[in-house]
């Protein structure tokens, strides 16, 4: 199965993508999690990505492709694969759809996580992430026992906040969806792929919706937007 989870920043696209992985024995490939990968490991990619990431805005293009393209090109993204956080904009769908139809590999469906702004605000001010075992929490949806630990790693492992869930950065990053990513909706609704869902609801119920929403699309062969 080849998806895309599309979704406004916090709408749950992490968290349905773990989901699916176990579900259906495909990749998570996060354009997030890579490029925070990068960063951490202090790669001359990671370096370039940060001040964007740090400030909410998109990586440039040609950085995120360039990445994509190595990361499809491996054997495990054969058998199929979620994309989290990608495409975010029209040029990177257009280039999307251009790689997958290169690999013979069409998308068979882009699932929106529909959710209102007021409740995006709360999941991402409310995240937390284990530094250890990279668990995701939430202090209002999905907290922890002990609110500065990691259920699953232990006492000795911290739960942090990431940079760009501060407040002051939130903003920026819902406005950048409004403006870049939003788009694709239009876009994925013209070539008939797009699926939306109902992501205000807990998470089994979600990934139930997910499941509906998929369903006959797992079975076709997949579609190219025409750019
Ligand atoms: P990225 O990592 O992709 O962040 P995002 O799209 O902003 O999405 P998030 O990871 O914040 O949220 P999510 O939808 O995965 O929600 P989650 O499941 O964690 O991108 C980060 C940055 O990298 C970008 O700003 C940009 O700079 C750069 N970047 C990435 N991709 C790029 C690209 N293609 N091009 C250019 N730049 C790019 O859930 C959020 C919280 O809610 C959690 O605490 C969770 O526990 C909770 N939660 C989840 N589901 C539920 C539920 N059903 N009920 C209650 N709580 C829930």
């Amino acid at each position: 199965m080849r998806i895309v989870l599309l979704g406004a920043p916090g709408s749950g696209k992490g968290t349905q993508s773990q989901l699916l992985v176990k579900a259906f024995g495909i990749p998570q490939i996060s354009t997030g999690d890579l490029l925070r990968d990068a960063v951490a490991k202090r790669t001359e990619l990671g370096l370039k990505a940060k001040s964007a990431m740090d400030a909410g805005k998109l990586v440039d293009d040609a950085t995120v492709l360039g990445m994509m393209r190595e990361r499809l090109s491996r054997p495990d993204a054969a058998k199929g694969f979620i994309l989290d956080g990608f495409p975010r904009n029209i040029p990177q769908a257009e280039a999307l759809s251009k790689m997958l139809a290169e690999m013979g590999a069409p998308l068979q469906a882009v699932v929106l996580l529909n959710l209102d702004l007021g409740i995006l605000f709360k999941r991402l001010s409310g995240r937390r992430i284990c530094e250890s075992c990279g668990r995701v929490f939430n202090i209002y949806t999905a907290a922890p026992a002990a609110l500065e630990h990691c259920d699953k790693c232990g006492a000795e492992h911290r739960l942090i906040q990431r940079p760009d869930d501060k407040e002051e950065v939130i903003g920026k990053r819902l406005d950048v969806y409004e403006a870049q990513t939003k788009p694709l909706i239009s876009f994925y609704t013209a070539a008939g792929l797009l699926r939306v869902v109902d992501a205000d609801a807990d998470v089994n119920a979600v990934f139930g919706n997910i499941r509906n929403a998929i369903g006959a699309a797992a079975q076709a062969p997949g579609r190219s937007p025409s750019a």
